[in-house]
Parts: C-alpha cells; sequence; structure tokens
C-alpha cells in the first residue's frame, strides 16, 4: 500500500464538533488520503458509517486502502461535494448526522503520489504539466486559463489573491509570454512569476504560492463550490445533525462564515430593517470565532498552520 503522507488536521476538534456515535451515517465531502475518515470512524464503532466523496479517483484508491478494515461501513463515491444531496438520493439515504468538508489540496496530491506523477498543484517541485484540476478528467486545465483568458479576465484571477501592482506585472507577463509560446507547465510559469513578481526588493518567492492559488481557485470553481457546498450539506444533515468545514485562506475563512451567518437567518439586509422581512434560521452557527489549530498541532504539522474550523448545528 502506498502509505499517505497527508496528515489530518484539527483531529480532535472534528471529532469533538461533529460528535460521531454508532449506528449514525457521516459525509466526508473531500475524503482525501481517509484521514479524517478514519478518526470518524473509529469513533463511530461498531456500527457508525462513512460516505466518502472525493473528485479525484486516485484519492479515492488511497482512502479505500487506508480504510480496508472497515470496508463494510464505508462507500465511496467519485463526486463532488456540492451535489452531496444527489449522491444521497441515489444511495436512497434521506438525510446524515454529520458532513465535514475539508478544503484544497492533499499532500499526497502535491507530490504527485497518488497518481504516480505530479499535476502541477506544487511550484518547488519538479517540472509537471500545468493541470491542477482535482478531477484528472475535467477537459479545463491551468494551463488552458492562462492561455486562453483575456487580460481582463486574468486580472480578475489574479486579484483575488495578489495585491496592488502584482496583479497588473503577473498578467501582462502572462499576455506577453504565451505569445511567444502556450505557458504548459510549472517550470515556465514559475520562471514567469519570479520575474514579474521580483520588484522594488520584494522576495518573488513569498508571493509564488499566492498565484498558484489563484489559479488553482479559478480552475476547480473552488469557492463557488464552497458556498454552493456548505449549503447543499446543510439540507443533507437531520435535525441535530453537525456540518464541519475546515478552511485554509483568507477567502475560504471569509466565504465560510459568511454562508453560515446567511444560514442562521435573521432580517434580509440590507436595509436591515425593523420589522422587516427575515430568513428562518437553518442553523445554529457554533463557532461564530471560527477555531485555530494547537500550537504543537503547528508544530507536529505545519501544514496545519493556516486551518480555520467553522461547524454549525442543523436547527
Ligand atoms: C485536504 S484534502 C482532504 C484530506 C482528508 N481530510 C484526509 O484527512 O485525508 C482535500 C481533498 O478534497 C478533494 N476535493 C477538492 N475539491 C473537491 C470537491 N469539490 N468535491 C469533492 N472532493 C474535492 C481533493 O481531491 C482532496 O483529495
Amino acid at each position: 500500500m502506498r502509505a499517505p503522507e497527508h496528515v489530518p488536521v484539527m483531529p480532535n476538534e472534528v471529532v469533538e464538533y461533529l460528535q460521531p456515535q454508532a449506528g449514525r451515517t457521516y459525509v466526508d465531502g473531500t475524503i482525501g488520503s481517509g484521514g479524517h475518515s478514519k478518526v470518524i470512524l473509529e469513533h463511530s464503532g461498531p456500527d457508525g458509517r462513512i460516505i466518502g466523496l472525493d473528485r479525484d479517483p486516485a484519492q479515492l484508491e488511497v482512502a479505500r486502502e487506508r480504510l480496508a478494515e472497515y470496508a463494510d461501513r464505508v462507500t465511496l463515491v467519485r463526486e463532488s461535494y456540492d451535489r452531496i444531496r444527489e449522491v444521497l438520493s441515489d444511495l436512497d439515504i434521506e438525510n446524515v448526522w454529520g458532513m465535514l468538508i475539508d478544503c484544497g489540496v492533499s499532500r499526497d496530491q502535491l507530490a504527485g503520489r497518488t497518481v504516480g506523477r505530479g499535476r502541477g498543484f506544487s511550484w518547488w517541485g519538479e517540472d509537471e504539466p500545468l493541470e491542477m484540476t482535482y478531477d484528472p478528467d475535467q477537459p479545463t486545465k491551468a494551463a488552458d486559463l492562462l492561455n486562453e483568458l483575456s487580460e481582463r479576465e486574468l486580472k480578475a484571477l489574479f486579484g483575488r489573491t495578489l495585491r496592488g501592482q502584482e496583479v497588473g506585472r503577473v498578467t501582462r507577463a502572462i499576455v506577453r509570454e504565451r505569445r511567444q509560446e502556450p505557458i504548459e507547465t510549472t517550470g515556465r510559469f514559475t520562471e514567469i512569476l519570479r520575474e514579474a513578481l521580483g520588484f522594488a526588493g520584494r522576495d518573488p518567492e513569498e508571493r509564488i504560492p499566492a498565484a498558484y492559488l489563484a489559479l488553482r481557485i479559478a480552475v476547480n470553481d473552488e469557492l463557488e463550490t464552497l458556498r454552493r457546498g456548505i449549503e447543499a450539506a446543510v439540507d443533507a444533515l437531520r435535525t441535530g445533525g453537525r456540518l464541519v468545514v475546515l478552511t485554509f485562506h483568507s477567502l475560504e475563512h471569509g466565504l465560510a462564515r459568511q454562508t453560515l451567518r446567511k444560514l442562521e437567518g435573521g432580517p434580509i439586509g440590507p436595509p436591515r430593517l425593523i420589522g422587516g422581512p427575515e430568513r428562518d434560521a437553518k442553523v445554529e452557527y457554533l463557532t461564530p470565532k471560527p477555531l485555530f489549530p494547537s500550537e504543537s498541532e503547528v508544530e507536529n504539522n505545519p501544514a496545519a498552520r493556516s486551518a480555520r474550523l467553522h461547524a454549525a448545528q442543523r436547527v
């Protein structure tokens, strides 16, 4: 078996908020290497169930191997978590006691371990094709966006994570370079970024990850998927069921908060008229201040550093 490298983030807090129990069904919307699912299964023995989703079939294989001892309690489905309602309906399940969404890319995907080759998620590794899609069969790859979007669209894409002059410099460099030859690999993209971001005494290496993040978010439509996914997850929960979301950068943190706040109900605004129309509450927001990983966790797993945990209970 390919032992997974990915270490699940904030596992104790996930269990504390998901409250897994025997006899109940939980959804792991992003099963990845199966780390969180294993912990949930351990806490819901002997007959708690997991429905595990992932867009990456190679990750589903890693999860299948890792969870082999629990095979009769696990159902794996290749699907995006924002389609959880359709998945449950296909499985003839009305609702579930909990769902976890652990955003982003797993360490195993970054290292190119799952499919035996890198798919362009990492800027530091070997020269790789610039794909960056969780679903390897998705036809539009990151390179297609770089080579086909208009300058204006590229500005909007990189404007999500780059700041000030960085946006224009990166966009202009891409448009200039792709005229010579399409940009197809991480090596070439990183070289372009290094040149464009190294100005006014800045260290380009510090900003290259932000440009990669913008491209990954765009090619996988990650923000819209997260918003839809949280709403779908809440609809899939039974009363008293719990949703836990792990986010890793400010765009995700903000979106998770904003979506859960909206689902808490309250006045439909602005303007927030006293006695105006109200939206019914679907959840109680359990973590209006999201949780951080402990210092000792960050020491042992630096990848957990930027994590925030959001939790809500279906009402
Ligand atoms: C951070 S990893 C999850 C790691 C997992 N919690 C563990 O402990 O091993 C995120 C996973 O979500 C998957 N993913 C990304 N977007 C997805 C989506 N929209 N639907 C389902 N899975 C998705 C990725 O392929 C990746 O395997």
